[in-house]
């Protein structure tokens, strides 16, 4: 690490060293924040913000994308940790001018399940990233499959990046896993000429490095309808260009798609929406509830939230478009009974909520109890409880809580932090949230579910 006045010089030589082609760019908010650069930047061919998510087939291949300023070859090499790099992966490399840089991509494939493998990506001739580590996923239903932990978290910005330490804290310690980011990610990564997403992208190459980081879209990626610094960046698998995709992970299935579609149909076009919605009914239905028991369904924009309306947000209305669709069209949530969807994840409104077991705006209390270590157990829900986890940290602070809660509420809190989910047997999930003022963990739920399957209506 360089000193910090070191850091800023290089940082403001930087800047003015590498203007956008083509227009003006917008002087940075805090050259501070463009720290992440300079370690990385330095060597002009050298990779920069690693990052990887699980692959088509998560046992068995993993996928990695990297940045250099200049053009560079695309090489992966790779080997069980502990012995050599001996395997060799050639990838592709695109031209990205926001800012200008080539973005490389390339994958491991006929990996072995629950296995760490030690890489390094680059070139000869443009140098290699420092040597890292990466995990496939393991069987379903075995032991490590059960003691897996997802990080999950929405709404991290560069600035006030609340849950950044304690992320980077945990993922050396070896807390969680993988990261399920549930969009809005450095708010913008186009902003300042796309200096701020390379920042972002390097701000959090601590954890992408180490652990598959996966994503979806929110409305901070939206680009004017093009999602062009999020699909350049980002790489998920079998997807339409991250919009969309899912995963078999452990003794999990979580589908994670853009509620942008759903939103300023104008801006994207009204295509976007139905295909989703026919891949989304496709990849739920095929889910064998043998191998993935529990389903999980990300969408950054919630279903319902809990936080007062300043911003006439839809899921304070009945007639919230990704609940209830458009004219009766496309609507997600009878999707989560017909196939029963045991959790929601949302995030976009900042703060953390928990709802009852819920649906179509009606909740019960019935199956949920309070246990004795202060969890709170929900023993065989018949719907999804839903949970908004918008508050890993981000320049718009946290949002003000209604004062009256509505009546399908569990809980609301303001609080900075992120959850972590995992799913311990075929019958067993739990969850809990990091609160990062104090580091204390909170909100810690059960869910025991018996007969995974469609609920009844
Ligand atoms: C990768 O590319 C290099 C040179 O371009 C070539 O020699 C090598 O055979 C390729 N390796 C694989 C596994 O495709
Ligand atoms: C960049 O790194 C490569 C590989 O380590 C090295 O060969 C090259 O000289 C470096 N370039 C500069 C400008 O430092
Ligand atoms: C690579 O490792 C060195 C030494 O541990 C560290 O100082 C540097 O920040 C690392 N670079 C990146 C990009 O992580
Ligand atoms: C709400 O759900 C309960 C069962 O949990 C059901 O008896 C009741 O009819 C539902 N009410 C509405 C308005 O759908
Ligand atoms: C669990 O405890 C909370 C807080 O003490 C209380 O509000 C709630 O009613 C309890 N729930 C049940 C199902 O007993
Ligand atoms: C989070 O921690 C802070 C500092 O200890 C505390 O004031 C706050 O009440 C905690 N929030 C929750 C929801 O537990």
């Amino acid at each position: 690490m360089p000193s910090v006045s070191c850091a800023l010089a290089a940082a403001a030589a930087l800047l003015l060293a590498n203007p956008v082609a083509g227009g003006v760019m917008p002087p940075p908010r805090d050259v501070a924040r463009y720290k992440w650069l300079v370690n990385a930047g330095s060597n002009a061919s050298e990779p920069q913000q690693v990052h990887a998510s699980f692959g088509e087939d998560p046992m068995t291949s993993l996928q990695f994308v990297w940045s250099t300023r200049t053009a560079a070859d695309t090489i992966l090499r790779f080997g069980e940790a502990g012995k050599p790099m001996t395997s060799i992966a050639n990838g592709t490399s695109t031209p990205f001018d926001e800012p200008v840089q080539f973005i490389h991509r390339a994958a491991a494939t006929g990996l072995r399940a629950g296995t760490t493998y030690s890489y390094v990506v680059g070139s000869p001739a443009g140098g290699w990233s420092n040597v890292s580590t990466m995990t496939t996923a393991p069987v379903p239903g075995s032991p490590e499959a059960g003691a897996l932990v997802f990080a999950v978290y929405g709404d991290m910005g560069l600035d006030n990046e609340r849950s950044l330490a304690w992320l980077v804290k945990d993922v050396e310690a070896g807390a969680f896993d993988a990261v399920l980011h549930v969009g809005d990610l450095g708010y913008d990564l186009d902003s300042d000429g796309g200096l701020r997403g390379d920042a972002f992208m390097n701000s959090i190459a601590p954890i992408t490095a180490r652990v598959p980081y996966h994503t979806m879209p929110g409305n901070h990626e939206i680009e004017g309808g093009t999602f062009k610094a999020y699909r350049s960046r980002f790489w998920m698998p079998a997807s339409n260009d991250a919009l969309y995709h899912s995963i078999d992970v452990g003794n999990a299935h979580f589908s994670m798609i853009s509620s942008e579609m759903y939103f300023a149909i104008s801006e994207y076009g009204l295509l976007m929406m139905p295909e989703q919605f026919t891949w989304l009914e496709k990849d739920l239905a095929a889910v064998d509830r043998t191998k993935s028991p529990w389903l999980v369904l990300m969408l950054h924009r919630p279903m319902y939230c809990q936080d007062d309306d300043s911003q006439g947000d839809a899921c304070h209305t009945l007639t919230n478009p990704t609940r209830v669709g458009y004219f009766g069209q496309y609507a997600l949530e009878p999707l989560l009974l017909k196939y029963g969807v045991d959790l929601v994840v949302g995030a976009h409104e900042h703060f953390l909520g928990l709802s009852k077991v819920l649906y179509n705006n009606n909740a019960s209390t019935a199956v949920m109890s309070n246990q004795t270590d202060g969890s709170i157990l929900f023993r065989n829900p018949g719907a999804p409880v839903h949970i908004l986890a918008g508050s890993a940290g981000c320049p718009e602070k946290l949002d003000v809580l209604s004062p009256t809660q509505p009546e399908w509420s569990a809980g609301a809190w303001d609080v900075y932090g992120y959850g972590y989910l995992s799913f311990p047997s075929a019958s067993r999930a739990t969850w809990s949230f990091r609160n990062d003022t104090d580091g204390s963990i909170i909100n810690r739920l059960e869910f025991q579910q018996d007969h995974h399957g469609p609920f009844a209506a």
